[in-house]
């Protein structure tokens, strides 16, 4: 019988190895990406083309690198329905990431967030590959015709810039590429440091971010050390700008429990942050315990690995090739 199904949309995104997997990355973005695997046609992978924007030690890279594939796998995403694979292998990429620096404009470039970050962060390192790394990320998502973008908030920016990229070279050129658009979900898209509640949770500040291989006891002692509020309330009640630390504990929670506020509101009445904070601890660390032994199992599997990120960047650079074809053809570029 003929195939009558719709085609699925297109659901991609990647995460940098430039350091372990945090809860941020999973709340934010692995966690959304697992839940959604059957309902869209998937290309998750890890951007290591990117990580190069900051200085990185060469043996450390390509470890983390397969270190996160596996995290991916162990976190839920199933090879045989999503496809994972290592940018650097999808050599279109860097091509189409260097035609779309023609299409973007100094100025946007220089009004990203992330680049200002950085740039402060690095300033003995400000290349101009940091720069014009948006470019790189509209081109990682153009090129698979994309529909949606799940990422966490701080990304949104790239997303909406990645929008105008396409408006604009579909304006010059015709309906090249899908305009995609970003796909953040409500809890979790921004989770905060556990000891600076006012900025996010990132590997730069390891105190206050918790990373998915972590031990038990270490987790359960950030979690017991987080920073609530100064005030002597010591009640468990959702009011991100009073109690911001307070707000992102019961996001964390939420987010892994499927609670709503209410309901831990109600669960933790009485009970104050004493009860509350290592109960956060106790969920995210039961959480992470199948994620982690997984992670190890897959690991020692490296002919499993290999076999999953080849297969991946050859289902990848099928639709990539269709695209960069297309591209070439419109801008003037002589076919070989
Ligand atoms: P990266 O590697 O910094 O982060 C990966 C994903 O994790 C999310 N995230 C968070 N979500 C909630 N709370 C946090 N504290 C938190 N920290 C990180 C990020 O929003 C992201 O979804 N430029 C991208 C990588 C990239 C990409 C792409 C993403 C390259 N090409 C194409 C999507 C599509 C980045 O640096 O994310």
């Amino acid at each position: 019988m003929e195939n009558t199904a719709p085609a699925k949309k297109i659901m991609l995104s990647g995460i940098q190895p430039s350091g372990d997997l945090h809860l941020g990355n999973y709340l934010g973005a692995i966690k959304n990406w697992v839940e959604r695997t059957e309902e869209f046609d998937n290309y998750y992978f890890m951007a290591d083309m990117h990580t190069i924007t900051v200085r990185q030690t060469p043996a450390d890279l390509r470890r983390r690198t397969l270190q996160q594939l596996a995290q991916y796998i162990a976190c839920g995403l199933d090879p045989q329905k999503n496809t994972l694979f290592i940018q650097s292998h999808v050599h279109e990429h860097a091509e189409l990431g260097w035609i779309l620096q023609c299409y973007t404009m100094y100025g946007e470039l220089s009004r990203m967030t992330q680049f200002k970050d950085k740039s402060q962060k690095h300033s003995e390192n400000i290349n101009a590959g940091l720069f014009t790394y948006p470019s790189l990320m509209a081109a990682d998502i153009l090129l698979y015709q994309a529909d949606y973008v799940p990422v966490g908030e701080d990304q949104k920016q790239h997303c909406e810039l990645t929008r105008d990229i396409a408006i604009r070279f579909n304006n010059i050129y015709g309906n090249v590429f899908k305009v995609p658009e970003p796909y953040i979900q409500k809890v979790g898209a921004r989770i905060m440091s556990l000891g600076n509640p006012s900025s996010k949770m990132s590997k730069s500040d390891p105190n206050g971010c918790v990373f998915l291989l972590e031990k038990p006891d270490d987790i359960m002692r950030k979690f017991k050390k987080a920073v609530t509020d100064s005030d002597t309330e010591n009640c468990v009640r959702f009011a991100p700008s009073e109690k911001p630390g307070v707000a992102n504990l019961m996001g964390i929670y939420s987010s892994i429990t499927g609670k709503s506020y209410e309901e831990i509101e109600n669960e933790f009445a009485g009970k104050g942050y004493g009860a509350f904070k290592p109960a956060v601890g106790e969920a995210v660390v039961e959480t992470l315990r199948p994620i982690q032994e997984e992670t190890a199992r897959i690991l020692a599997d490296k002919a499993y690995l290999e076999n999953v990120y080849k297969e991946g960047a050859e289902k990848a650079s099928y639709l990539a090739r269709k695209t960069l074809r297309k591209v070439y053809k419109k801008v003037g570029f002589v076919e070989r």
